[in-house]
């Protein structure tokens, strides 16, 4: 496995004030990140010329826009996003929106990720927003209507990979955040892999933030995840 093929499973997340701060990150980070996640936050503080201007210098760009609306906006959206050149974009896992999302992509190369339940959300908060059934039904249900849909993969917590690749297996993308180099500050993430673990355990691509981001030297966290990724992949 080369060294290229471990950069591309790394996902930087600038999950940054600004994009002045973003714009900053991405240029000491250099050649040692290939692919960048922009969120809400930064999307609505002028993230996606950002994208725009990181797709031109030959970054891939992985848009957490998570849509959910009636199919005709979903549509549309999704149209959007493929034309500004992004690699990959999360869609909430109902069908309608998944159909919709998936029918609009008419060859473009973007990838759509579903997020199946989000995971701030537990039984009984599902039990509160009206849904008969708990946290693990519904994650394999809608995984598994991802799949059947043509939904290119899934974003979950690693501790979900192996048992989703076994379940799904080799063709769905399993994209994972929660991940911290041992000994790293966890932060606010509670159950967390290492990045060879997860990569062991079937993830394909890994979203970092902090551990890079927040690092006193950013480039050289990149380099160090990417070669333990190098690693796990050999
Ligand atoms: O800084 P850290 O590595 O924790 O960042 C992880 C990224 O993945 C953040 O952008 C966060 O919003 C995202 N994420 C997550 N857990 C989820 C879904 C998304 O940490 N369940």
């Amino acid at each position: 496995m080369s060294k290229t093929d471990a950069r591309d499973r790394l996902i930087v997340a600038l999950d940054l004030p600004d994009v002045a701060a973003a714009e900053a990150m991405v240029n000491r980070l250099g050649d040692s990140v290939g692919f960048y996640k922009i969120g809400l936050e930064l999307v609505y503080g002028d993230g996606l010329p950002l994208a725009t201007r990181l797709v031109k210098a030959g970054k891939k760009v992985f848009l957490d826009l998570k849509f959910h609306d009636i199919p005709n906006t979903v549509a549309r959206a999704t149209a959007q996003v493929a034309d500004l050149g992004a690699t990959f974009l999360t869609i909430h896992a109902y069908p309608q929106t998944m159909r919709a999302a998936r029918g609009a992509l008419a060859g473009s190369p973007l990838k759509l990720l579903a997020v199946t339940v989000m995971t701030s959300y537990d039984d009984a908060d599902l039990a509160e927003a009206g849904f008969g059934m708990g946290a693990a039904e519904l994650v394999a249900r809608r995984a598994r209507q991802a799949k059947d849909i043509g939904v290119d993969g899934l974003i979950l917590s690693p501790e979900e990979a192996a048992a989703m690749r076994a379940a799904l297996g080799r063709d769905m993308l399993l994209v994972t955040p929660g991940i911290r180099p041992a000994g790293g500050d966890l932060a606010d993430q509670k159950r967390v892999m290492t990045p060879a673990r997860a990569i062991a355990a079937g993830a394909d691509h890994l979203v970092i933030g902090r551990p890079v981001t927040q690092a006193a030297d950013p480039k050289a966290a990149a380099d160090s995840i990417v070669a333990e990724i190098a690693g796990a992949l050999a």
